[in-house]
């Protein structure tokens, strides 16, 4: 792994937290034994990770046979990163993934379309405000100069996680190797039981019609927030240092971005992805 600032370095074209994994790991990820059963969140960062791991919690806890564990964050582990990682050839199923990959790094026998991929994505505009400030409270993460300076970072890709970009348009390329889901932050804002109930027909869920209430009850920001399972303050403080959960809201780029600096946006969408033809939803 090659250290390209203080708090990042680069493997296989993708910027990693230092101490989180090793080249290593990341190589061996590649002969991951995928079971037929494993569900794996994947998102850009920022993008509503935690929201859909406490979801797809929810749903398989009241589906039955999932094992107990104290946390989300243990209960959906982050493939890639070493730090507490379990054996997870002997963890027993249905094993539950989050990851920020791009497709190349990810196990190869996803391929097979068996397991199962959700994959969750945010308008940009609202994806770089809630990057910018996580990365004052994340002390793993590079402290932004200036959301001017930050801007640039994020849309060159110097950041966490590398491009947006990049990572929406390879997840898109890919979709048809992979048994996925795509979702996007805003829907779930917007109609947050047609989310649960789009999720629990794509994991073969049969809910009954309380338990996607329940389910979208114990997944609403303000219930989130208080919930010491999934609102992630169990993190120490060494490593987090204010909350999580932030705003979630739409349209809080609008606070953030000048009009230049929302139109060199939309530019660069309209250069690198115009061709995918994906809607946004800006408020
Ligand atoms: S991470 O670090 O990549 O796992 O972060 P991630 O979970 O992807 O994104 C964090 C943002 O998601 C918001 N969030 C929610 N929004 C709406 N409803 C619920 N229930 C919810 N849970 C988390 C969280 O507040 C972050 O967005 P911002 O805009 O910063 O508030």
């Amino acid at each position: 792994m090659e250290q390209i600032t203080a708090k990042l370095c680069r493997y296989k074209n993708y910027n990693f937290p230092i101490g989180f994994t090793t080249a290593e790991y990341i190589d061996s990820l590649q002969d991951f034994e995928v079971r037929d059963s494993d569900i794996f969140l994947v998102t850009y960062p920022k993008s509503g990770t935690i929201w859909t791991q406490q979801i797809i919690i929810s749903i398989c806890e009241l589906g039955g046979g999932l094992n107990e564990y104290p946390n989300n964050y243990e209960q959906m582990p982050w493939l890639e990163y070493t730090e507490g990682r379990p054996d997870y050839a002997l963890r027993p199923s249905p094993r539950l993934f989050a990851s920020h990959f791009t497709p190349a790094l990810m196990p190869l026998g996803l391929k097979d379309k068996k397991a199962k991929i959700i994959y969750v994505m945010r308008n940009p505009k609202d994806n770089i405000v809630s990057f910018y400030h996580f990365s004052h409270v994340c002390r793993d993460l590079e402290m932004p100069e200036s959301f001017e300076h930050y801007l640039e970072e994020y849309l060159n890709g110097n950041i966490l996680a590398s491009s947006w970009f990049d990572h929406i348009r390879d997840w898109h390329l890919a979709k048809d190797q992979y048994n996925i889901l795509f979702l996007t932050y805003e829907d779930m804002i917007l109609d947050l039981k047609t989310a649960v109930t789009k999720i629990c027909t794509f994991l073969g869920k049969n809910l009954s019609e309380a338990d996607i209430e329940q389910v979208v009850e114990k997944s609403t920001f303000k219930n989130m927030k208080t919930d010491p399972k999934a609102n992630y303050e169990f993190l120490p403080e060494e490593q987090m240092k204010g909350d999580f959960m932030r705003k979630g809201q739409i349209g809080d780029w609008k606070n953030h971005l000048t009009a230049a600096q929302s139109e060199r946006v939309d530019q660069l969408l309209e250069e690198k992805l115009g061709d995918l033809s994906l809607k946004f939803i800006w408020e």
